[in-house]
């Protein structure tokens, strides 16, 4: 007899994971499939974001900055640090300590929510009458549950380029490029996106001479333009080589390194010889070998699995969240999906609005958004207005050596909502909730410029651009 649960879901990532925790909480009797093993060959829960994704890299991201200021900032602070080393070992020892915790920390929270964990690989082996079964391979074989709701939240792998094999040694995706165990002196980073800024900038502040090459002749598109230009400003002078509007041509791999030739964005023929080359030119979606075909499902050409605003697919009790569906591709917005559509199998009226997802990327500083940027608005036709103020004007930033970057409040013309709230800042992670929270509210600029903030810190910056869209602001 197989098991039978109220709700399995298929893949244990941040929109799985969170998922089967919140359908637990409200009741039901649940199974999370996962097939994930760690270099060593444990089982580990977290998917991509806590295995090889967010979790890592922040830690990295950490850890690089914290090298950089010992290396070059704390002298204007008057400390002097004499013999700084670095120990690429123990900083890659500390990031897997921060990885295993968080991993087992999901492993407790399944225990304490009771829900079973399938290790192994999950597909579709048919339905009947809405009931489906679901077969796990693992390790001793295959197993069959079944369940009337089915969450897919299989997530998402590198897309890797034709041509180009990604041995993770010295041609990496987001994996290799978080455990180098030396800073390569020339890094190649293909792909001017999120990881490619992201990863770049950890091993350019550990060292590393790093050249990206962009095959876009703009850059970080989906940014405001008023961000895209000041990052460019910003990371050009910290010593990354952005190369945009290039056309790769055929990688080569060899003893010396790799050499990776390209035509310039003016046709000219160029040559890259690096160390290590970093892959990073987007993701693809996890929805082969998933047993779609037997319950009638396909995923489309792109590999997605269409779903409509709640994350229904075209089938009675199965759902698609996470990576796998429309949307950016971020843990946070996966999450929101999951507890959205274990709500929804409880009978509640859950909704997402996907317009006040926030965007950040972890650069120093750092680039976070939410809502429309200013050109979406022109290309729309709405009449809006702009507020923006710089982190140079405010003493807090001042004194954490943080005076790079600006918060920039875009509202309605007539009625003063806020539209979108872009945020170049060392804490534009944190900062960027405020803006959220506000335009979940559908709130006015004024209303952020009329609410208390505290003296001194960052998010005074907030009120003043607020304030600057009315002409207000007060320090400036
Ligand atoms: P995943 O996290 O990919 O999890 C899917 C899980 O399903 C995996 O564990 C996989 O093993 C399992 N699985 C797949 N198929 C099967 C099957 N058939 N049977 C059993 N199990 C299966 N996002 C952010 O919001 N902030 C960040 O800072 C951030 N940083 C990132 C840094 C890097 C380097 C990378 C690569 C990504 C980053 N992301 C970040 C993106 C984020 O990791 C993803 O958006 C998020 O992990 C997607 O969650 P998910 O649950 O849909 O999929
Ligand atoms: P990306 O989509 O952010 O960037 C890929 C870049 O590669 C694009 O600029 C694209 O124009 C470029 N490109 C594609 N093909 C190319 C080619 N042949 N030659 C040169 N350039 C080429 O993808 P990335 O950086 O791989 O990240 C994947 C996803 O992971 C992100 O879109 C994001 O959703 C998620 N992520 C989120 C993070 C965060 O929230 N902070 C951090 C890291 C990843």
């Amino acid at each position: 007899m197989s098991e039978r649960y109220d709700v399995i879901v298929i893949g244990a990532g941040p929109a799985g994971y969170v998922a089967a925790i919140r359908a637990a909480q409200l009741g039901f009797k649940v199974a999370c499939v996962e097939k994930w093993k760690t270099p060593d060959g444990s089982p580990a829960l977290g998917g991509t974001c806590l295995n090889v994704g967010c979790i890592p890299s922040k830690a990295l991201l950490a850890s690089s900055e914290e090298y950089e200021k010992a290396t070059h900032h704390l002298g204007e602070h008057g400390i002097d640090v004499a013999g700084v080393r670095l120990d690429v070992g123990r900083m890659l020892a500390r990031k897997d300590g921060i990885v295993t915790k968080m991993t087992k920390g999901i492993e407790f929270l399944f225990r304490k929510n009771k829900i079973a964990w399938l290790k192994g690989h999950g597909r579709f082996a048919g339905q009947t009458d809405g009931l489906y079964r679901i077969a796990v391979t693992g390790d001793d074989g295959t197993e069959v549950s079944e369940a009337r709701h089915v969450i897919l939240a299989t997530g998402s792998r590198a897309r890797h380029l034709p041509g180009l094999p990604v041995d993770n040694r010295v041609v990496c995706d987001n994996e290799g490029a978080l455990a180098f165990d030396a800073v390569p002196a020339r890094l190649g980073v293909i792909g001017a996106g999120v990881i490619g800024l992201e990863l770049g900038s950890v091993w350019r502040r550990l060292g590393a001479k790093v050249t990206v090459l962009e095959a876009m002749p703009g850059f970080l598109a989906a940014c405001d333009e008023a961000v895209s230009r000041e990052c460019w400003k910003l990371f050009t002078r910290q010593g990354l080589d952005i190369r945009l509007g290039v056309r790769l041509g055929e990688v080569a791999v060899g003893e010396q390194g790799v050499t990776v030739p390209y035509t310039d964005a003016r046709g000219e023929a160029r040559v890259l010889e690096v160390d290590r080359l970093i892959v990073s030119v987007g993701r693809a979606p996890n929805t082969a070998d998933l047993g779609l075909e037997t319950i009638g499902l396909a995923a489309d050409e792109r590999g997605f699995i269409e779903v409509d605003d709640r994350c229904r697919t075209k089938l009675p009790g199965v759902f698609a969240i996470g990576d796998i569906v429309r949307g950016p591709m971020l843990a946070h917005k996966g999450e929101d999906e999951g507890v959205m559509v274990a709500e929804l199998i409880a009978g509640q009226q859950p909704h997402i609005d996907y317009n006040c997802i926030p965007w950040v990327i972890y650069t120093s500083p750092e680039i976070a958004w939410v809502g429309r940027t200013e050109q979406q608005l022109k290309a729309e036709g709405r009449e809006y207005k702009a507020g923006q103020f710089p982190f140079a004007a405010n003493g807090r930033a001042l004194g954490m050596q943080a005076a790079d970057g600006f918060v920039k409040v875009l509202a309605d013309a007539k009625t003063d909502e806020v539209l979108g709230v872009h945020i170049i800042a060392a804490s534009a992670s944190d900062l960027i909730a405020e803006a959220a929270v506000a335009m979940e509210f559908k709130a006015s600029a004024e209303d952020i410029a009329r609410v208390c903030h505290p003296h001194p810190s960052m998010s005074e910056v907030m009120r003043e651009a607020a304030l600057a869209s009315d002409r207000r602001a007060i320090n400036m």
